[in-house]
This record gives C-alpha cells, sequence and structure tokens, in this order.
C-alpha cells in the first residue's frame, strides 16, 4: 500500500473516451448534495465503510471532491479527491461487472483535472492498489518509502473489509 505520483502538467486527454463512454450510456459527473446517501451506502455495500467514510469527507468539500458513473440511471462507478489528505486522489471504484471498459480511467482522469484546475502541480494516489492502472492510465510512479505513509496506525475493524459479503438484515413483521 505505497502511494504514487502524477504529473498533473502532463495528463493525456481522454475527452474523446470520456465522450465515447457517454455515447454509450455512461455519464460521468460530480453528484449533487441530495445524491449523498445513495452514494456513499453504495461505496460501502460494494467496497467498504472505510472507503464510504472518505467519500462522505468529500462531501463535505465545495465543489464536491468526487465523480460518480452513472449507466443508464444506476450507479457503477466513483472516485474521490482531497478526502482523507490534500492533494491526494482516492478511493475509487467500479462496479464488478462494469470493469474493463474504460469507466475507471474516466473516473479518475476527470479527478485529475479536477486537481489540476484546483491549482494543484502534481497528484498523490494514496494507498494504491492496481499500480499498473495507474501507472498505464495517467503515468503515476511509485513515491519511495510512502509505506505505509499516512496510513500508519490506522484503526481497522475485520468486518469494515467484509461488507460486500455482508447481507443487510431482513425487517421483522410486528
Ligand atoms: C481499479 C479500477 C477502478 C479500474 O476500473 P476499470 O473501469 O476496470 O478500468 P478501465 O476499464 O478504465 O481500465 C483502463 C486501463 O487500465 C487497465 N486496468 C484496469 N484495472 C487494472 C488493474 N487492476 N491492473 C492492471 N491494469 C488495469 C485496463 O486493462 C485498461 O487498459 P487498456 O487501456 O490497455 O485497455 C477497478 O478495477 C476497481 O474498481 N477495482 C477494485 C477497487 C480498487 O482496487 N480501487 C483502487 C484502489 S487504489
Amino acid at each position: 500500500m505505497f502511494d504514487m505520483l502524477v504529473r498533473l502538467y502532463d495528463l493525456p486527454d481522454y475527452s474523446k473516451e470520456a465522450a465515447d463512454l457517454e455515447a454509450a450510456g455512461t455519464i460521468v459527473r460530480r453528484p449533487l448534495a441530495p445524491e449523498k446517501y445513495q452514494v456513499i451506502d453504495w461505496v460501502r455495500g460494494h467496497f467498504s465503510l472505510g472507503w464510504s467514510s472518505e467519500c462522505d469527507v468529500s462531501f463535505a468539500r465545495a465543489p464536491i471532491s468526487c465523480f460518480i458513473a452513472i449507466k443508464h440511471g444506476k450507479l457503477v462507478g466513483f472516485a474521490c479527491y482531497d478526502s482523507t489528505c490534500k492533494n491526494f486522489f482516492g478511493p475509487t471504484g467500479v462496479l464488478q461487472s462494469e470493469r474493463g471498459s474504460g469507466i475507471g480511467r474516466i473516473l479518475l482522469w476527470k479527478c485529475l483535472q479536477a486537481m489540476k484546475d484546483g491549482g494543484y502541480a502534481y497528484a498523490v494516489i494514496g494507498g494504491v492498489g492496481p499500480a499498473e492502472f495507474y501507472s498505464k492510465t495517467v503515468g503515476a510512479f511509485p513515491i519511495e518509502g510512502s509505506e505505509p505513509g499516512i496510513y500508519r496506525g490506522l484503526l481497522r475493524r475485520e468486518s469494515d473489509t467484509k461488507v460486500k459479503a455482508e447481507k443487510r438484515p431482513r425487517k421483522t413483521k410486528s
């Protein structure tokens, strides 16, 4: 779980890929405040409580420091920045069944564009994950000595990483 660095002044241009994705029915945009509970509940259900907490924090930023991917009206992905630390990208995730179709790349790119527009020259990808995805899509490279970095001593509950398998409790009839 090391960090990676991205040169925002050298970002590739994925505007054509973003337009193609939109033409095929997937829109990537910032969520609106009224969508907060749907988004953080979705992140909790598909990923973890830790990630949904980070996503929750992104809704306290102005503008909201998160992008979501919506395919035919359904949430299929999310990405946050400036959440756990200023200048940090993450977390991000795409619905398993939708992976490999370019959604993760556009979520990442839109966040990094927003960070660049916000005045950053570099972005840190916090606590990677799939390093090849980041190096391939935006030329990210590992930051030496960054493990465990800011996550040192992080409180963890075993149940937090098991959200995916968890079944919601059924309502009992009164
Ligand atoms: C990482 C993740 C967000 C990527 O989303 P995605 O929509 O599948 O990615 P894309 O389809 O946009 O992939 C873009 C490119 O990166 C590559 N890529 C995607 N995931 C990769 C991975 N895990 N490892 C290596 N390469 C990967 C793709 O093959 C594609 O390459 P191409 O341009 O040659 O076709 C998604 O796999 C995911 O949700 N993973 C689980 C959560 C996670 O690990 N999040 C990151 C935490 S740091």
